[in-house]
């Protein structure tokens, strides 16, 4: 193989003209990916802009712990679950970025929610 390929997680993977679709200008916001600094675009999904950043694993499943992903992109699938800001079971295909969120792959059912009351 040799050099002269790229790292996924350094490219960018992103449609920026489309015949029919426009893109409305959206500010550029920092977040994290288990502990690494990434961006994305506020208010897209968390999942199109790990995508961006080339990362396509999401999820571990249940009993197996067989890597999920991107798979329906509507959030009926649970394929995409990952843990934002501490709260697991969150759907990364729907759920829309902010700045400063803190993502983690979920692993199974992910951490249980201890309650503070
Ligand atoms: S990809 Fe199916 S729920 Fe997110």
């Amino acid at each position: 193989m040799g050099g002269g390929h790229q790292s996924l997680e350094s490219s960018e993977i992103r449609i920026k003209e489309h015949p029919i679709l426009d893109f409305p200008e959206r500010e550029k916001v920092k977040f994290y990916w288990e502990g690494k600094e990434l961006w994305g675009y506020e208010g897209e999904p968390i999942a199109s802009a790990l995508h961006a950043a080339g990362i396509k694993v999401l999820h571990e499943s249940m009993k197996e712990g067989h890597p999920r992903g991107f798979f329906c992109a509507i959030g009926n699938c649970s394929s995409c679950l990952v843990v934002v800001d501490g709260v697991p079971n969150v759907r990364a295909c729907t759920e829309k970025l902010r700045a400063g969120i803190h993502v983690e792959m979920q692993k199974g059912v992910g951490p249980a929610l201890i309650s503070k009351e």
